[in-house]
């Protein structure tokens, strides 16, 4: 069955984003959310590297 994905929100996260590499938390137990904190350490999960090559 494996670590359950937790929803940290049901809206998207609007953001202005400067260029360069992220890691999206796909868990929901980051604190600092949509962003990786480590949390999922010990879990199945990992985060997804995302990177923008502009600002968006
Ligand atoms: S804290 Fe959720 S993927 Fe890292």
């Amino acid at each position: 069955m494996g670590d359950p994905v937790m929803i940290a929100q049901r809206m998207p996260y609007v953001l202005e984003m400067e260029p360069g590499k992220y890691y999206w938390c796909r868990c929901g137990r980051s604190k600092t959310q949509p962003f990786c904190d480590g949390s999922h350490t010990g879990t199945e999960h990992s985060p997804v590297e995302v990177e923008f090559t502009e600002k968006k």
